[in-house]
C-alpha cells in the first residue's frame, strides 16, 4: 500500500483537487493500484482550523506519506496576518521540512492549444521541455545576508552559495530525468562571471561522466533566457540553480499559454515528493466552477511516475488529457472559437470518461 497525503488548501484548491482525486480513483481502479488517501490542512485552511498554516498534524502526516498532492494556498482574507501565520508559510514550511531540493517543471504545449501561446505556433508547436530547478540553496538561503550601514550609507547583500554535494544531487536528478526523455541536458549558469557557477559547471561535468548516453551542454543564463523565447524546442532538460531556475521556469511556463495546464514536482533524495499545479489559489474565480483542473490532474500523473513508480497509470492520465482536448472541451482559461466551454467538475468528469 502507498500513502498519499492530499492538501487542498485555499481558493480554487479544494475544487481542483476534488477533480484530480476523481481521476486518481479511476486510474487506481483501472491499474489495480493500492493507495490510501488521507486529507490534511495547509495554508489559510490550516490557519482557520488550527491557527497555523502548517499544523503539527499535517507535518506528522507529511513525514509518513509516500507522496503529497497540494492544491494551492493563499487569499486576500489572509493578507493582514503576521508573516509567520500567512498561508504561504505553510508551503515554505512543508518544502523545508521535507528537504524538497529538486523542483521539476515541465513546459508542454498541447498541439490543441497552440493558439493560446503568445509565440508563433511554429515556434512552440510540439514544445516539451523540463526545467529542473534547485530549490533549497543559492542566493535565497546563503549567509551572510542583510542590510547594514557601511561608510555612511546602507548596503544590502546576499550570498550565492552552493556546495559540491548540493550541485551533485540536483545534477543527478536532472541526468536521470534526461535518461527517461530525449537524453539531452543543458546546464544553465553564469560561469563567465561567478565562481559559484564555475564550481557548478565542474561538478555537473563530473556527474555527467556517469551518464555517457546524455548529451550535456552548457549555456549562460542570459543567453538561455533569450533562447527560450527564440527557439524553445532546442531544449530537452534544463538544470539550473535556484534563482536562475525561478526566472527561467516562469518564462518557460508562459510559452505554453495557460497557467492552468502546468504541473510541478518538488522532490527530495528519497523521491517522496510534493506535487502541485504551478498556479496559485485564484481567489478571483474560486467557488465558481471555472478553474481548470488539468494542472492538478497532470500533477497527479507526475506523482504516480516519480514517487510511486506507476508509469502506465501516469501515461494513461496524460493520454486522457490529450483526448479531452481533442474533443474540444475547454475551461474558460483555454477556450477559443469552435470549442465547448466546460466547468471544473465537467472537465474532471470528461477526463474520467476519457480514461
Ligand atoms: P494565481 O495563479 O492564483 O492567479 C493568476 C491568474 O491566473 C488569475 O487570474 C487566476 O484566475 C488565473 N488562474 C490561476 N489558476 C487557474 C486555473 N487553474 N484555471 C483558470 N485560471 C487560473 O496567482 P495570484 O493571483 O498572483 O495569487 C493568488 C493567491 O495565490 C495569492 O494569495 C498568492 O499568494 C497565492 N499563490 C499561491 C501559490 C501556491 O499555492 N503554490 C503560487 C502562487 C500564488
Ligand atoms: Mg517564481
Amino acid at each position: 500500500m502507498q500513502r498519499i497525503l492530499v492538501l487542498p488548501g485555499d481558493g480554487i484548491g479544494p475544487e481542483i483537487v476534488n477533480e484530480a482525486l476523481k481521476v486518481l480513483d479511476r486510474v487506481a481502479e483501472l491499474e489495480g493500484l493500492d493507495l490510501e488517501i488521507d486529507e490534511g490542512l495547509i495554508g489559510g485552511a490550516g490557519y482557520d482550523a488550527a491557527g497555523d498554516p502548517y499544523p503539527a498534524t499535517t507535518r506528522a502526516m507529511a513525514r509518513e506519506a509516500d507522496a503529497i498532492l497540494l492544491g494551492a494556498v493563499g487569499g486576500p482574507q489572509y493578507e493582514a496576518l503576521d508573516r509567520p501565520l500567512r498561508p504561504e508559510r505553510g508551503l515554505l514550511g512543508i518544502r523545508s521540512d521535507l528537504n524538497l531540493f529538486a523542483n521539476l517543471r515541465p513546459a508542454i504545449l498541447y498541439s490543441q492549444l497552440a493558439e493560446a501561446s503568445t509565440l508563433r505556433p511554429e515556434v512552440v508547436a510540439g514544445l516539451d521541455l523540463l526545467i529542473v530547478r534547485e530549490l533549497t540553496g543559492d542566493i535565497y538561503f546563503g549567509q551572510p545576508r542583510g542590510v547594514e550601514e557601511r561608510d555612511g550609507e546602507r548596503v544590502g547583500f546576499n550570498t550565492a552559495i552552493y556546495s559540491e554535494s548540493e550541485i551533485e544531487r540536483i545534477a543527478r536528478v536532472a541526468f536521470d530525468a534526461a535518461m527517461k526523455r530525449g537524453r539531452r541536458l543543458c546546464s544553465v549558469d553564469k560561469a563567465n562571471v561567478l565562481e559559484v557557477s564555475e564550481l557548478w559547471r565542474e561538478v555537473v561535468i563530473r556527474v555527467g561522466r556517469d551518464y555517457p548516453e546524455v548529451e550535456l551542454s552548457h549555456m549562460y543564463v542570459d543567453n538561455a533566457a533569450m533562447q527560450l523565447v527564440r527557439a524553445p524546442k532546442q531544449f530537452d532538460v534544463i538544470v539550473t540553480g535556484n534563482i536562475f531556475g525561478d526566472i527561467l521556469s516562469d518564462e518557460a511556463a508562459m510559452l505554453t499559454g495557460s497557467i492552468g495546464m502546468l504541473p510541478s514536482a518538488s522532490l527530495n533524495a528519497e523521491r517522496a515528493g510534493l506535487y502541485e499545479p504551478i498556479h496559485g489559489s485564484a481567489p478571483d474565480i474560486a467557488g465558481q466552477d471555472r478553474a481548470n483542473p488539468i494542472a492538478t490532474v497532470l500533477s497527479v500523473a507526475m506523482m504516480l511516475r516519480h514517487s510511486l513508480g506507476h508509469e502506465a497509470a501516469a501515461a494513461r492520465i496524460e493520454t486522457a488529457v490529450g483526448r479531452v482536448l481533442d474533443q474540444g472541451l475547454r475551461t474558460a482559461d483555454i477556450v477559443s472559437e469552435g470549442c465547448t466551454l466546460v466547468g471544473t467538475a465537467a472537465m474532471g468528469d470528461a477526463l474520467v470518461a476519457a480514461m
